[in-house]
């Protein structure tokens, strides 16, 4: 593979804010790689949309990104990893990559009782993208699932923690205690946001799968066996674009991310769909 294919970046998009907690795996695994990033903040959420929206939206997305060069493409949205993916992986001839695929198989190899819990957003859950990812892992796995559509409004905002972020964890969460599950998947990139109130709501004993970080560890396979990670020594590039940029935006992003996002772009994408 070329120098100039292993350093094009990798390109990543959500409905807006939680891809970055993809990013920030990333980030932490492969720091040499130049990454692009597009949320697509004027449309967000996806998650309570019609399949066939989702998959229009996901490629204007993938189009914009296209167009800036990607040798890879990685869908950080469960929403679009759901509805998606296979359109997308249809359309482009680089790798492409979604969040269900690496976070259903880390449950699978987390869960000792068999017994699995899954939230995400309505169009997400509707899709039984985990169910069928986790059955075609372990017939025996029985899934539980649950759409908590609140969840994204409270990461968006910051209110990730305190008495309204625990009251409404609390009601989503309450039949996950009955079903005794071990594993709950947080099956939304903007879920890992309220990671400790989720585990307070659930309790210690219970694992609580963020498919950001197996994602990461995928990329990295990925590129690794196609000869793509960037083996270059200058300082990596990281690019962040938004289609609709709100005050709070900045820091909350922040952190998401970890870090604080010095250069965001507002762009318009409808123009770049395939
Ligand atoms: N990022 C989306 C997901 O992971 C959630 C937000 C939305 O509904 O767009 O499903």
């Amino acid at each position: 593979m070329t120098n100039d294919t292993k350093r094009a970046p990798i390109g990543v998009f959500d409905s807006g804010i939680g891809g970055l907690t993809v990013v920030r795996e990333i980030i932490g695994r492969l720091p040499r790689e130049n990454i692009i990033y597009l949320g697509d903040t004027a449309r967000v959420p996806y998650g309570t949309k019609s399949s066939r929206t989702v998959i229009a939206y996901s490629l204007h997305n993938a189009g914009f990104l296209l167009s800036r060069g990607i040798k890879m493409l990685v869908v950080a949205c469960n929403t679009s990893s759901a509805v998606s993916l296979p359109s997308l992986s249809r359309e482009f001839e680089i790798p492409v990559i979604g969040v269900i695929g690496p976070g259903a198989k880390k449950a699978g190899e987390a869960t000792k009782s068999g017994r699995v819990g899954v939230i995400g957003t309505p169009s997400t859950i509707k899709s039984s993208a985990y169910k069928k990812a986790l059955e075609a892992i372990s017939p025996q796995i029985e899934i539980y699932s649950r759409a908590c559509p609140l969840f994204v409004p409270l990461a968006e905002e910051g209110w990730t923690e305190g008495e309204i972020s625990e009251l409404i964890a609390k009601e989503y969460l309450a039949p996950f205690k009955e079903y005794d599950i071990d594993v709950l998947v947080l099956g939304c990139t903007h879920y890992p946001l309220l990671k400790p109130t989720i585990q307070k709501v659930m309790g210690d004993g219970i694992t609580l799968v963020d498919s950001a970080e197996e994602t990461a560890k995928e990329i990295e396979s990925m590129l690794h066996e196609r000869d793509l990670l960037n083996d270059g020594t200058g300082a990596p590039a990281r690019e962040y674009y938004l289609t609709d940029v709100s005050d709070t935006f900045v820091s909350v992003a922040g952190r998401f991310l970890g870090e604080r996002i010095e250069n965001i772009e507002m762009v318009d994408i409808t123009g770049t769909a395939l």
